[in-house]
């Protein structure tokens, strides 16, 4: 992983765009064609940077096509895994699956699955090992709803969640780690935590990674902001202590906006 920052550290930042069950195959093409025209036109140093897509899985192969034929500096993932690697699970999708895609990352446990599917922690760590033998660098995702933060519980609730879906796991079991900070009230709603609030919480995590798995482990993960992040508050979010980089919804559905918004971060 290359240095790209000051105040020695060793993380690359990281911004990756959550699309949800957004855009076809046909408009996920285009998507992605004109961000990486846009990301050239504003002259992101793609080394410094890591970039990253997570369209539904059936516009993976699309996307797989355009970065591998025309060689384009982007990561992308899956937005979800199964926790087994094959058999009776009707509507599942294997990680061995977009291994073979070329995927890079799989979010696992975003709070929409958690609250609209059920997703729990016994499972969210089942995915976790899952990514995991198929290469894929699980994103974490953990975060409070609005309820839990007004009554000053967050940084707890928070790290339980993050003790759940590491339980019996060690640092070498899960390379590549990555953590994703979305206050559930954050999401898509247009409020987002200030740079205070996110630096609290990621350093809490970092803290909390450290005492789990080591102070290497946890110096060496990236941990990600997510809930509203737009082009015009990126840049202070990422410039926050101990966060690496945003996990974006909305504003990554416009490739012009979020090369934006990646331009910001990269120059923070
Ligand atoms: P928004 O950026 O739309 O708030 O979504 C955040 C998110 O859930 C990314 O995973």
């Amino acid at each position: 992983m290359a240095a790209n920052r000051t105040g020695g550290s060793p993380r690359t930042r990281l911004i990756a765009g959550n699309w949800k069950m957004n855009l076809d195959h046909f408009e996920a093409l285009t998507l992605v064609q004109k961000l990486d025209w846009a990301l050239r036109d504003a002259k992101v140093d793609r080394e410094a940077i890591d970039i990253a897509v997570l369209p539904p899985f059936t516009d993976i192969r699309s996307v797989q096509t355009l970065v591998q034929g025309e060689k384009l500096v982007l990561s992308y993932g899956a937005q979800d895994l199964s926790p087994h690697d094959s058999g009776a699970y009707t509507g599942e999708v294997s990680g061995r699956f977009l291994q073979r895609l070329g995927c890079a990352y799989v979010l696992i446990g975003h709070s929409e699955r958690r609250e609209h599917h059920g997703e729990d922690d016994a499972l969210i760590g089942a995915k976790i090992r899952a990514a995991v033998r198929h290469e894929l660098a699980p994103v974490l995702c953990v975060g409070e709803g609005l309820e839990t933060r007004q009554a000053g519980a967050h940084i707890a609730h928070v790290l339980a969640q993050l003790d759940a879906a590491l339980e019996g796991l060690t640092a070498a079991e899960v390379p590549g780690l990555v953590l994703a900070y979305e206050p559930v009230w954050a999401i898509g709603t247009g409020e987002t935590a200030g740079p205070e609030e996110a630096a609290e919480m990621a350093t809490a995590l970092r803290g909390r990674l450290a005492e789990l798995m080591g102070e290497a482990f946890a110096e060496a993960t990236r941990i990600l902001y997510g809930g509203s992040v737009k082009a015009d508050n990126a840049a202070a979010i990422v410039a926050a202590a101990d966060v690496d980089g945003a996990l974006v919804g909305g504003a990554s559905l416009d490739p012009a906006g979020f090369a934006s918004l990646i331009t910001e971060a990269a120059g923070a």
